[in-house]
Parts: C-alpha cells; sequence; structure tokens
C-alpha cells in the first residue's frame, strides 16, 4: 500500500514492546511515508534516540523545551503530520491523556492533536484489565480516539493474558485505513433536517423548542465524511460544504422536505419539528393590553415523517425518525413507528443529564420496524451519528460494516 506523501506522528511510551516500533517504523517508511518519533523518558530505557533517528531518517523528538526550532514542537509537530500512532502505549500514557494531563512532549502533543489518532496498547495483563484502564480506554474510544487491541498470549512478564501489542501488520493496516477512509456512501443520497422549526405569532414573538440542531449536524457531517451526497434542510445557517436548505417554520420543513424527498435514498428526521402552529398570525406587533391572560389559539401542524412515509413509492427512500421521549421511551417509541410508518426510529430520552436537546452527546435506541434495538451508549453525537449511519446502512443492503472507518 502506498503511503508516500503522508506524514506519520509515531508516539513510542515505555514499554518493552517499544523495540517493535522500531519495525513499524520501517513499514511505514518502506510504504513511502514520512515518519517523525516521539519519544517519553521511560521509552529510552528500552530503545535509543540513535536507532530511532536513523530508521526515521529525522530529528527524535523526546522533551518540551527544545530551543532549536522557535515554533513550540507540540503545536509543530501537530501541523506537520497527518496522524498520530502511539505504539506501544502504556496504562500510563493511557491514563494521562485520557485525564487531559499533559506532562511530557507526546501527552502535550496528544492533548493539541485534532487529526486521526490510533492507539496501540501494551502492558501486562492486570494492568490492562484493571477496570480502571478498562474505563480510560472507552472515554478515550468514546471520545473518538482509534485503539488495536493487544493480542492474548505470552508476555514479556512472564505472565499469560491479555496486553501483548497487537501485531504489527495490524497496527499498518489500521493506519492506512484511517489515512485513506473508505467512502463508504459514495453514490448515495442522504436528506437530514434537523434543528427546531420556528411558529410564528406576530413579527416578534414565536413558538419553538430546545432543539440546537448539532444532532442533525452530526448526522450530516457523518454523512458528508462518508461519502453520501448530502442535503441539510435545517432551522439555521450551517457552515457546511454540503447542499443546505434554510427554513423556518414546519409548512416550510414539509415543502423543502417534500420537494428534495425523490432524488434521496435515505431520509433522517433529526429535526424538532413543532406538533402546533398558531391558527391566526398577527402581522402586526400585538400590543400589551391590561388584561392579564392573552389566549392563543393553535391548530396542528402537519406531519412531516407521516406524509413522506405515506406518499413514497415502494419504500424508497429509506426513512429514519426520531423519537423525543421524556418518560416510557421504549413503549412510545415503538408507538411512533408504527404510526408514522417509517422503516427506523432513532429512541431517545430528553430528560436524561448530559444527553438529547443542546448537548454534545447523545444515547438512544435504533429500532427497526419488527422492533428489533440496538442500543448505542452515551457518547459524542458525532460518535452516536456514525453508529446510526452505519447500522442503517448495513441493514439496507450496502457493504457497510458496523465499526467501519468513517473520517
Ligand atoms: O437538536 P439537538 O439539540 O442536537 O437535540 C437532538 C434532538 C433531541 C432534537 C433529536 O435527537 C431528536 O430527538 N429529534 C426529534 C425531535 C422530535 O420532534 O421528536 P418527536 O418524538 O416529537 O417526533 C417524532 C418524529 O416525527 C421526529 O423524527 C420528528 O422530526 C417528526 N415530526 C414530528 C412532528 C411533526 N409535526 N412532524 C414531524 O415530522
Amino acid at each position: 500500500m502506498n503511503l508516500s506523501g503522508k506524514k506519520i506522528l509515531i508516539g513510542i511510551t515505555g514499554g518493552i514492546a517499544a523495540y517493535k516500533a522500531l519495525e513499524l517504523i520501517r513499514m511505514y517508511k518502506r510504504a513511502g511515508a514520512e515518519v517523525k518519533a516521539v519519544l517519553t523518558d521511560n521509552a529510552l530505557e528500552f530503545v535509543t534516540p540513535l536507532t530511532v533517528q536513523t530508521l526515521t531518517t529525522n530529528k527524535v523528538y523526546i522533551n518540551n523545551f527544545d530551543t532549536s526550532n522557535y515554533s513550540p514542537e507540540h503545536i509543530s509537530l501537530c501541523d506537520w503530520s497527518d496522524i498520530f500512532v502511539i505504539a506501544p502505549a502504556t496504562a500510563n500514557t493511557i491514563a494521562k491523556i485520557a485525564n487531559g494531563i499533559c506532562d511530557n512532549l507526546l501527552t502535550s502533543l496528544a492533548l493539541a492533536y485534532t487529526k486521526p489518532f490510533l492507539i496501540a496498547p501494551a502492558m501486562n495483563c492486570n494492568m490492562y484489565n484493571n477496570t480502571i484502564t478498562q474505563e480510560n480506554i472507552s472515554k478515550l474510544k468514546n471520545k473518538g480516539y482509534n485503539f488495536v487491541e493487544p493480542e492474548t498470549g505470552y508476555l514479556a512478564c512472564g505472565a499469560e493474558g491479555t496486553g501483548r501489542l497487537a501485531d504489527l501488520n495490524t497496527i499498518y493496516l489500521r493506519t492506512v485505513e484511517l489515512l485513506n477512509p473508505i467512502k463508504i456512501l459514495s453514490g448515495k443520497k442522504v436528506l437530514i433536517t434537523a434543528g427546531g422549526t420556528v411558529e410564528k405569532i406576530d413579527p416578534v414573538r414565536y413558538i419553538s423548542n430546545f432543539s440546537s440542531g448539532k444532532m442533525g449536524l452530526a448526522l450530516a457531517n457523518c454523512a458528508n465524511n462518508m461519502g453520501a451526497d448530502v442535503t441539510l434542510i435545517s432551522t439555521f445557517k450551517a457552515d457546511v460544504s454540503y447542499k443546505n436548505i434554510v427554513v423556518q417554520s414546519a409548512e416550510e420543513m414539509l415543502s423543502a422536505v417534500k420537494s428534495e424527498m425523490d432524488r434521496n435514498d435515505c431520509i433522517i428526521m433529526a429535526a424538532a419539528v413543532a406538533d402546533w402552529k398558531i391558527k391566526n398570525y398577527n402581522q402586526q406587533k400585538v400590543k400589551k393590553t391590561d388584561a392579564d391572560n392573552w389566549n392563543i389559539e393553535l391548530v396542528k401542524n402537519p406531519d412531516i415523517l407521516k406524509t413522506i412515509c405515506n406518499i413514497r413509492q415502494n419504500n424508497t427512500p429509506i426513512i429514519v425518525g426520531f423519537s423525543a421521549e421524556s418518560e416510557n421511551l421504549l413503549e412510545n417509541a415503538e408507538k411512533k413507528i408504527k404510526n408514522k410508518g417509517c422503516d427506523y426510529i432513532i429512541a431517545n430520552d430528553i430528560s436524561k443529564q448530559n444527553s438529547g436537546f443542546g448537548s454534545d452527546y447523545n444515547e438512544v435506541y435504533i429500532i427497526d420496524r419488527n422492533l428489533n434495538k440496538i442500543f448505542i451508549e452515551h457518547a459524542p453525537k458525532e460518535i452516536i451519528a456514525k453508529s446510526i449511519m452505519e447500522t442503517i446502512f448495513e441493514q439496507a443492503g450496502t457493504n457497510i460494516k458496523v465499526g467501519s472507518v468513517c473520517s
């Protein structure tokens, strides 16, 4: 596999498997990549800077306070590289990264790094199995860090168990995969709605809800990263490179969705559409009077999801709704999928702390027409979006595998 033009930053920490990082560097170099290495002080107990420098044909980076470069190393190395691979990663370094500790150059880089990140743990099996290490790993996975799991077998310390650095070919292939994300939705057209609709009372006042649009936007960005041709219909202007139609009310959203639906393979209704609108919109600002009450009459808004499910032909496109519930989550979501006639419903409990409306996180059930359920645990909306896209398209008969790569 050709890695020419790719720039790999490899982090080596202090474990016996550090010597294997030398061969990994050679594999990257043989594939044409440029490699720079950053070592912790403990790594120096296992490999020498001279060996690493000779293999990378680059300077070796060890501490935060090198004065030979005017730019701070932890920033310039982030800018320079396309991916950061830590192999081997000790329990200590994983714990530091999971907790935002940056007391050496490698961990400072980790905290500042915003591009693809790959961690290959290697340690004693009891250290690996310890719930503290496992919690640190899950925390990082939930934040989007990629891991190559260690292998099970005889360890250098004499114990037998899980903790041996993964096979170098596996680490190498995962690196290649992350550097060249497969566009698994290429050729597919996906329409996503996002945000809370606004139902105007008069030129000054309106009824809306707490939707920030983050869930819908995460889905649209994920579909775009997976190679889909995306249309986002939102109640806010999104700073995106794909098509964005901005609407305000449920009626406007309905007409935009109807006019776009036939050209799409999949529609995901993540928008929080107001169920009610004002019966008589006031053209002028309603003046405050001496009365203590103001009764506003509301009438039902169209149900966009139900409408498009009813008018589609031959069950095309695939239609996915959301179900925002504050009680009886699964029971209500099951009623909704039946009543609206969509193919999937994504049930989220909006009463949970740090989840649902406005939050960067969510926790959902993906429910299909047969009421099969997949639970996606509490995670950033980007991760939830990736699981939703992969599940739906895998089940819809494409070649997508759950857990495959989305940049
Ligand atoms: O936007 P965020 O702050 O990130 O929050 C995310 C979210 C909580 C808004 C999102 O995850 C979510 O649950 N979106 C759907 C909210 C909603 O309107 O749920 P509902 O249970 O009331 O509606 C069920 C489905 O019918 C939804 O797909 C909705 O888009 C659709 N609907 C509802 C009413 C209506 N008149 N027309 C519709 O199409």
